[in-house]
């Protein structure tokens, strides 16, 4: 379960605390993972926002917890305007992070949208390592720089948006459209969400897919007792991936680019060029 800064929270709250009480499921079954919103950046802030997460959703503890993005903004702004951006200085965020992993009250941490430099700068000064990067990570955008980078450090790279949000508004996105999916699926009898997520586990990736359907959700749970053999893995690698007048990633954070405010004057500066 992937819960992101939301006022919904405490509804989820609600949820679970009857799930527990009813025995349906118990808090040892379940993965839940938080992310600390780039308004509570400053190191004091940092105890505060897990405190809020915990109170919302009636736990004790959290399995994950993420710094959202490598961004700052100021503390109670609201909203992306420019003008709330501010200077990010993650070394001292993620030392709040490694006391609460040393508290007990998140049994790990990690980042996300963290590009391979910014992840590197990162594993120079921690002392508790990133767990987990969580990013943007689907056929059409397949990280492989990221990948062999969190590869070799032992970073697990988890993967958002891993059929390519198909249906926002704001993006087009045909991922699941991509002749080679389509040609896989057919060659093994499933559909192409279930290949999109079949690759990501294969790349040794977790998946995150959302879905508001419930026979969705157990079509993309069906990727567990198959796989997708090398001959047709290796076809991946053809699918085209950004290029001079195409970027390939769905979500750019062109929200925390600004020539005046923040730390990034381009998508190229947010991203160190991986776009
Ligand atoms: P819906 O909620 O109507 O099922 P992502 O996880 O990559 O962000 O994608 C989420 C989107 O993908 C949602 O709009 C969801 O729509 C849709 N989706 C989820 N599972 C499937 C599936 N198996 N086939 C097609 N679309 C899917």
């Amino acid at each position: 379960m992937m819960l992101s800064s939301c006022p919904c929270f405490s509804q989820i709250g609600l949820v679970l605390k009857k799930l527990f009480e009813d025995g349906v499921v118990m808090r040892e079954d379940l993965w839940i993972t938080s992310k600390l919103w780039c308004t509570y950046h400053a190191p004091e802030d940092v105890p505060g926002a897990l405190e809020r997460t915990l109170q919302d959703l009636q736990i004790d503890y959290l399995d994950l917890y993420l710094i959202h993005w490598p961004v700052s903004m100021k503390k109670g702004s609201v909203g992306f305007k420019p003008e709330n951006l501010a200077q990010p200085n993650i070394p001292s965020t993620w030392k709040a992070m490694e006391e609460l992993y040393d508290s007990g009250k998140v049994r790990a941490i990690g980042v996300s949208n963290f590009s391979t430099k910014k992840l590197a700068d990162l594993l120079e000064v921690a002392r508790v390592p990133p767990a987990v990067n969580q990013v943007e990570c689907h056929p059409s955008w397949q990280q492989q720089k990221l990948h062999e980078f969190c590869k070799s450090k032992g970073v697990h790279l988890s993967g958002y948006s891993p059929l390519g949000s198909p249906g926002t508004t704001w993006i087009k996105s045909d991922v699941l459209k991509n002749p080679v999916l389509v040609m896989v699926a057919e060659k093994l009898g499933k559909t192409p969400a279930q290949v999109a997520l079949r690759w990501g586990l294969q790349m040794g990736h977790s998946v995150l897919p959302k879905s508001t359907h419930e026979a969705r959700i157990k079509e993309n749970f069906d990727v567990f007792d198959w796989s997708i053999p090398n001959d047709l893995f290796a076809k991946f690698s053809e699918i085209e991936q950004a290029s001079s007048y195409f970027i390939a990633r769905l979500l750019r954070g062109a929200s925390f680019v600004n020539d005046t405010y923040g730390a990034y004057r381009s998508l190229e500066d947010l991203w160190d060029g991986e776009i």
